[in-house]
This record gives C-alpha cells, structure tokens and sequence, in this order.
C-alpha cells in the first residue's frame, strides 16, 4: 500500500503507515527510545557532537524533523534546512539537583543514580505537543545528553522517536557512534558508510509483492477476531488506574552459567529464547492472580520481528528507520502449566503466525487497531490502553564487543529500551545477551503497575528461568 505522495523529494517525505501508528502512539507516551550509557571515562561534549553530526548525515531520517500538517491531518519527516543536534550538557550540581528530585518520588530507593536518569530520560516527551500550531516548523527526532555523576561516571543519553528508531536501528546507532568517536579521537580508520542523503522509505515501501495482499472478507473476519478476543483477555492486575502515568523499568539479568544452560536447552528444544521469556512471564504473571478456580484465561502477547531481511530488497541493519512488526498470539492458562511446555507452545504460535506472513498480511489491521484504541480508550480494559499483556523481540541483541567499548569509551553499563505508558503492553522486554549474560530491561506503565509488583514478577521469572534451566541441563559432550 503505497501512501508516500511526496517521497523522493529532497525535502522529506509523509510517513508510511506504520510510521504513522508511531506518530499517533508517541504523544500519549509509547515509543520514546532511550539509549543510557554509564561512563567511566569523561566524555568530550565536542567530540560527542560532532559524532552525532557525521551519524545525522549518513543518515538523514535522523537529522529530519518530524511535521504535523493540521489540514492534511498528516506526519511528515522534513529534511530541509535542519539546525544540527544539540549535545546537553549537565554538570555534576546540576545532576545533583535532578537526582534529588527523582529520589524524592516514591519507590525509589533500590534505584541507581543510573537507572534514575534513564527512566528520567525515558518519560522526556518532545513530540507531546506536535499538533500545537507552535511546532509549525516540527520537532528534532534525535536528541542527546550528558550527565555528570559523582564518583568520576557520566552518563551519556540518546533519545529519539520510535518511528525513526527500532531496536535494530538503537543497536547500530551505538556501533556506529563508539566507532565515530574513536575515529575522531584518532583511534582508528573512519568506516566508510554510503550517505544517500535522502530519507529512506517505511516498512510498507519494501513489502515483497503480494505478501500484505488479503481478501477482504478474510480482513474482516481478522479484524472482528482481533477484537472480539481483545475483550476476553486478561490483564495484570492494574494498581492505580486513575493517576497519570510514566514509563518505569526493572532488570532482569542472569549469570553466565544459567545464560548459558537456559539457550542450551532452548536450541535443544527447537525454540527461540522469547519462547521461555513469554512462558516465564505468563506463568509468574498467571500465579500473581491466584485465581481461586482452574478456569481458563486468555494472555495476549505480541512478538516483534525485524523485517529488513525479509523485504524486498532486503535491507542492511545499518538502514535506520523502523522495518519491525507485531505478531500478535492469545495463549490461555488455566494454571500449572510447566515452563517449556508452555515455551513451545507459545514460540509455536509465533512462529505458525510468521510461516503464514501473518507480520506482512496483519501490519495494516493492526496498525489500524492501534490507532482505534488510542482514539478510544474506552476500548481497553478500565481504559488502561493495554492491548497486550507482554511483548517481546523475536531474537535478542547480541553483543560481543563490550571490552573493546569499554576500553574506548570506557562504558561500564547501558539500557536500551523504549516507553510503553500510552498504549502498550503491561510489560515489555528488551532483552540483550552481553558477554554471555543474559539482560533484559523490562519497561512498565507506572502507577498502572508499581515497582514492587514488577520486582516481584520478575524476581518469579527469574527463578523459572534458572530452574527451567537446570533442570534440562544439556550434558557437556
Ligand atoms: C552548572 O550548571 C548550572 C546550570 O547550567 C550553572 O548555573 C552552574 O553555574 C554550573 N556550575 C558549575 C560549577 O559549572
């Protein structure tokens, strides 16, 4: 479904459709993607600056601005005349200062100076207010700040517009820039990357021919099933519905060992980690209800994919935008279900749904719910704008490169990971496998859930996990 009317043009283009989902998503306060770096070493705002300059042009979606047409009713990336990106700074009493005022908001206390500011950071929300005729001339997508810890840490922050960034696009922006840095510090050979100049297309614009073709009776059976199963299904139990919300994240993070045991048996078994993630989750999230009879519930969760080697052409991870798209499963429960039963169960679902391209053939239906539900939250269950219960990525990031990051910028721990307090799921996983470990930072809609029963949820999964684990230990050959 072609929509782009004025792409090519040197100026910019209008968003696609699933771009324009974003759009219509980010305001209510899903899809701000923040990338946190803790630093031991102190990093030189120039340097950092001019980095993200060489990155803004050799890709030019992140030097665009984003538009809103108020008579079109429209977004639209505009690429022409752009100011360059801005580092802020904040040094270490004007840090100070911001600390004590997110110390001061309750549940905090187990949180690190770190932590503190990515979840700041994550609940930054220039795009809230796009459709105010005040930002006739649009907003940034891409921002970047620098926070002075005590202790000699700085932490460096990336945050930039989903519709822009998936998690691919996250992953390769940091590559991109430790490699930039480390050049312009004369470390190392600048990599030579193609520079088009021109923003590239949306996801629909690479979709192989025929593959988003459904008939039209089909759509509607699709669409009222969608539907109709959004009613029946269950939730997380909802904290404070009322209050307005931010977007929180707790970690969840395994030793090298069960890392190690947990991907063994899952390749054993034929199933791919989110498998065992979403049966962790459900089975932790299932029990917190203790339902008082065996009767079945029904849980939503949606599986991310990164396209881009799947379209048509197929693209590099090195071509930002946003190419992922949902598969959207129920699975119900009724209640003691084992944990790779129910891994299988699920990873099988997903993967049935994917055999059957239901993530090219389904994009626009629920693109199309994502903005009904926004419109309407009256839709969701106590209005709460939860479509699903989990979401997760059908693969994790993995990343091997951490000792040489630490040793040119001497990074000591980062975050990836975007809000979810619009419309979204209860919790969301962005899971990383780094130097064996497994992480994953688990992003939450607050005070909708709170921080001790996510703690508590995860602290579950965790235990699943590892027993799961080792209970199937794979013999060493
Ligand atoms: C830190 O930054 C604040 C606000 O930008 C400024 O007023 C203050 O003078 C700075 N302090 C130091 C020690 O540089």
């Amino acid at each position: 479904m072609p929509q782009n009317s004025v792409h090519g043009s040197s100026t910019g283009r209008a968003v696609g459709g699933t771009e324009n989902s974003w759009c219509r998503a980010v305001p209510g306060g899903t899809g701000v993607v923040t990338v946190a770096l803790l630093l031991s070493k102190p990093p030189e705002a120039s340097v950092l600056q001019s980095a993200l300059h060489t990155l803004q042009n050799r890709h030019a979606l992140l030097g665009s601005k984003l538009h809103y047409g108020t008579t079109t009713n429209t977004f639209s990336f505009i690429t022409s005349p752009i100011p360059p990106l801005q580092v802020k700074s904040f040094n270490l009493s004007s840090t100070c200062q911001l600390l004590q005022s997110l110390v001061s908001s309750p549940n905090t206390h187990s949180v690190s100076p770190f932590h503190l500011i990515l979840e700041h950071e994550l609940n930054q929300n220039p795009w809230c207010n796009l459709k105010s005729p005040s930002y006739d001339d649009g907003t940034d997508v891409f921002f970047a700040s620098i926070y002075t810890l005590p202790d000699a840490k700085w932490v460096v922050v990336l945050r930039l517009h989903t519709a822009v960034c998936d998690r691919t696009t996250a992953v390769s922006l940091l590559r991109e820039l430790i490699g930039v840095v480390r050049e312009k510090e004369g470390g190392g050979r600048e990599e030579k990357m193609r520079n088009d100049g021109e923003v590239s297309l949306g996801i629909e614009d690479f979709i192989p021919s025929g593959k988003a073709k459904k008939a039209l009776w089909v759509r509607g059976v699709d669409m009222l099933s969608y539907s109709v199963n959004s009613l029946q299904l269950t939730n997380l139990k909802f904290k404070d519905v009322k209050s307005p919300r931010s977007s929180e994240v707790v970690r969840l993070q395994l030793n090298q060992d069960d890392t190690e045991s947990l991907l063994a048996v899952c390749s054993a078994k034929g199933i791919k980690l989110c498998g065992a993630l979403v049966a962790a989750a459900l089975i932790a999230g299932h029990s917190s209800k203790r339902p008082a009879d065996h009767h079945k519930e029904k849980y939503a969760v949606v599986t991310l994919t990164d396209c881009r080697p799947i379209l048509d052409p197929p693209l590099s991870t090195h071509h930002f935008g946003f190419y992922h798209s949902a598969i959207l499963n129920t699975l119900s429960m009724k209640g003691g279900e084992k944990l790779w039963e129910l891994a299988r169960r699920s990873y099988m679902a997903f993967a049935n749904s994917k055999n059957c391209n239901k993530h090219f053939s389904d994009m626009a239906d629920l693109n199309f719910l994502m903005r009904k539900a926004i419109e309407n939250p009256g839709l969701t269950s106590a209005s709460s704008l939860r479509t699903s219960f989990l979401t997760v990525f059908e693969d994790p990031v993995i990343e091997t490169n951490d000792e040489i990051y630490r040793e040119i910028v001497g990074l000591e721990d980062y975050i990836g990971c975007a809000s979810v307090h619009g419309i979204g799921p209860s919790i969301a996983i962005f899971d990383t496998i780094r130097g064996g470990m497994l992480d994953c930072a688990c992003v939450y809609p607050s005070p909708l859930h709170s921080r001790e029963q996510m703690e508590e949820l995860l602290h579950n999964m965790k235990r699943l996990l590892v027993d799961a684990a080792a209970h199937n230990r794979v013999p060493n050959e």
